[in-house]
């Protein structure tokens, strides 16, 4: 029986010979969130993101993953489309999967971004979240979890300025399967932590944390680039959790420039 190994749908974007840049999304959202980044990237990268497995249009199986598995799916992307020393760019849950996979394997890449996330595993306070959170879904549904979990990731000014854009993407994550988003809070409140690896990493890391950021505050962030000896650290204004989609202008504009000072564009 093959459960868990069904192939994921991968979007991909932009010359494939062109240098890759793989966008891995957060919890609990899909590939979308990356739209504003890969539309304007990929005329000079070749551009992949993917839903996690259990959320967006992925499958979800039985609903019993692990950050490894996650990593692993990752690494099977890199080897199944042939992409030669990808950058990997993950927010948050995708940070979590982009620094394990670097853990794992860091020769595969050539830089890593990552936004408004932490290297930290769960502590007792955040496992027991998650706990409440599987419970919200059980007792409540997806909706209620979603739609708090949701708006706790943007700043409020976020959610006004965003508007249809910020009902667009709530109203994908409103149709992911309960089994997904809670297989998901199981592999997070039981991944490992990466902080230990972070003064090991040599491949150059660009971090980037909305200032409004409650979930992976900034200070938090400036430690692990602190921590890391190719790094450097962006905070955006005003913004929260999501930064790709809170200020596409500026975190592309970021992206852009880390890119083109240190990952050399394929000619
Ligand atoms: C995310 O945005 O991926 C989540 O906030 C991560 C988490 O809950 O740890």
């Amino acid at each position: 029986m093959n459960i868990i190994k069904n192939k994921l749908d991968i979007f991909p974007k932009g010359d494939t010979a062109n240098q890759p840049v793989i966008f891995i999304h957060g919890f609990p959202f899909d590939h979308n969130m990356w739209n504003n980044q890969i539309d304007e990237l990929s005329s000079n990268y070749f551009c992949v993101s993917y839903d996690i497995r259990g959320l967006g249009q992925s499958p979800v199986a039985d609903g019993q993953y692990t950050m490894e598995m996650f990593t692993d799916d990752v690494l099977d992307i890199i080897e199944k489309q042939k992409l030669y020393k990808p950058v990997l760019c993950g927010l948050s849950m995708g940070g979590y999967i982009a620094q394990r996979a670097v853990e794992r394997n860091e020769n595969l890449f050539s830089a890593l971004i990552l936004c408004d996330t932490k290297s930290a595993a769960d502590n007792n306070d955040a496992k027991i979240k998650r706990a409440e959170g599987i419970k919200k879904i059980n007792e409540l549904g997806v909706k209620r979890f979603v739609e708090e979990f949701i708006s706790n990731c943007f700043a409020e000014e976020s959610i006004s300025k965003l508007g249809e854009v910020y009902k667009e993407t709530l109203n994908r994550s409103l149709n992911f399967s309960a089994e997904g988003i809670k297989g998901c809070l199981l592999a997070m409140a039981g991944r490992t932590d990466t902080t230990e690896f972070l003064s090991e990493i040599k491949i150059p890391v660009l971090l980037i944390c909305g200032e409004k950021d409650k979930l992976t505050p900034r200070h938090i962030m400036e430690e692990m680039a602190n921590s890391i000896t190719d790094s450097e650290f962006h905070t955006i204004p005003n913004v929260g959790h999501i930064t790709p989609l809170e200020n596409p202008n500026t975190v592309n504009k970021i992206i852009k420039d880390f890119l083109s000072r240190k990952v050399k564009l394929k000619s």
